[in-house]
């Protein structure tokens, strides 16, 4: 297939994923508007319609919480075949929640990185001269700018358990890697009591072994269930939910995000003293708490448990899109893990970069959505940050494998890591929107 038809066919994803407002992840697995979806969507919009990219990214934060939480689960046109249904969250009505039906979790938020990508437009491969428009738009009054600001004072204060400034996960989901075996021994350590009653619909459109087990989705429930009971308020979910993590691609997204909003601050002749704090505290505490020089990878921590998370899940290579590592921290990755046959390089088990899991982890499973399949928007974000590190031939490797995957398989959700082969989700968005930036560089 030629670039061209790939462009004409992403395009069509995300044309007809539009409802207008918001761009589904996909048509049928997932009706409703996602957060990090979106702001890869808005990424890959930008490429050829940058008003209707400025809608999304707006549609995605007029559903901001009170608080600054900008929800992982948006549903502007209420309910669906899709479980959760909005009113199984319990957020209507809270004095701390915004005024759009929505989930009471949060996800990755890489919505900055995504806005000032789209306007640093000859960095990053969005071409298009009108992004100046969008720094004219963010100048004007109620702009994006503070809801930015806001959910990010939000994630390093009210998620915040040990002064770090270092944010909590409560619930898999917020993670966007929702059945990793990253969070494997959290789960097991909880204990079901007064499940109430649900029907997945998560399997209808996906085959069973794709998806996440029924033990896993009890369990997503059930912290559903205890979140909605604390009236989804940050004070108590810290001091009582079960699952408490620090994720070392959630905490690294942020980073980065953190230095994009500060970017965009000083374009707008804005206040860059808080934003700096963030990003000097989170320098100084994240090797210490996600480092492990035995291994020489980052794991992510369970604060509950009081421990590192021993598991090897692609996330690691997240803080080269930070700026995180040091240049020797870097050169281990790669040399020790990317770069292996044993763990995420090709080899007689996988011809496809870049496994979500180690191929030698105990819980690594190619067909499983979290569990080792190649997911497009994993590949983008560690792509960057090989770059960032001048790892231009494993950038690209990534890039080359990205693309040959979705001309091959088509937009689908995640990839078998040997064979190419499509899993989850067909005609799904943010393959096809960072398709469309991909195909740029
Ligand atoms: C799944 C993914 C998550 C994504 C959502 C919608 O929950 O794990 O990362 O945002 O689907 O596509």
């Amino acid at each position: 297939m030629t670039a061209t038809d790939l462009y004409a066919r992403a395009q069509a994803v995300l044309r007809l994923n539009d409802t207008g407002e918001f761009t589904k992840p996909s048509p049928r697995q997932y009706p409703h508007q996602w957060n990090w979806d979106s702001a890869f969507i808005a990424l890959g919009l930008a490429h050829f319609d940058l008003p209707r990219a400025l809608v999304e990214i707006r549609s995605l934060l007029r559903a901001q919480w009170r608080d600054g939480m900008v929800p992982h689960i948006i549903y502007p046109n209420g309910a669906s075949d899709y479980f959760p249904p909005p009113d199984f969250w319990q957020t209507e009505n809270l004095p701390h929640a915004g005024n759009v039906p929505s989930s009471g979790l949060t996800q990755p938020p890489i919505l900055s990185t995504i806005v000032r990508m789209i306007y640093k437009n000859s960095e990053f491969g969005v071409r298009n001269s009108e992004s100046r428009i969008l720094i004219s738009e963010l100048r004007t009054p109620n702009s994006e700018f503070p809801q930015l600001l806001a959910w990010h004072r939000w994630l390093h204060t009210a998620r915040d358990v040990d002064g770090t400034g270092l944010p909590c996960l409560i619930h898999p989901w917020e993670s966007g890697m929702d059945n990793s075996p990253l969070w494997a021994d959290a789960l097991d350590r909880i204990t079901l009591r007064d499940l109430p009653p649900f029907k997945r619909r998560d399997t209808i459109h996906v085959a069973t072994d794709e998806r996440p087990l029924a033990t896993d989705y009890e369990r997503f429930v059930h912290l559903i269930d205890l979140g909605r009971r604390l009236r989804w308020e940050p004070r108590a979910l810290l001091d009582q939910m079960p699952f408490l993590v620090q994720d070392v691609l959630f905490c690294a997204i942020l980073h980065r995000a953190d230095e994009d909003l500060r970017a965009l601050a000083i374009e707008l002749g804005e206040d860059t003293r808080e934003i700096d704090d963030w990003l000097a505290r989170t320098r100084a505490v994240f090797n210490a708490r996600f480092w492990d020089d035995a291994r020489g990878l980052y794991l992510d921590y369970d604060v509950r448990a009081q421990s590192p998370i021993r598991v090897n899940a692609n996330a690691t290579f997240a803080p080269l899109f930070a700026g995180l590592a040091s240049k020797e921290q870097a050169a281990r990755l790669v040399a020790e893990h990317f770069d292996n046959p044993r763990e995420y390089a090709p080899a007689a088990d996988s011809k496809y970069r870049l496994p979500s899991v180690a191929k030698n982890e105990r819980g690594y499973s190619p067909r499983r959505y979290w569990c080792g399949p190649v997911w497009i928007q994993m590949n983008w974000i560690i792509a960057h940050g090989l770059r960032r590190y001048g790892y231009h031939a494993q950038a690209d490797a990534l890039v080359r494998d990205s693309l040959a995957l979705v001309a091959q398989s088509g937009f689908r959700e995640y990839f078998d890591p040997r064979d190419g082969s499509g899993c989850g989700a067909t005609d799904f968005s943010w393959s096809a929107a960072l398709t469309l930036d991909m195909l740029s560089y």
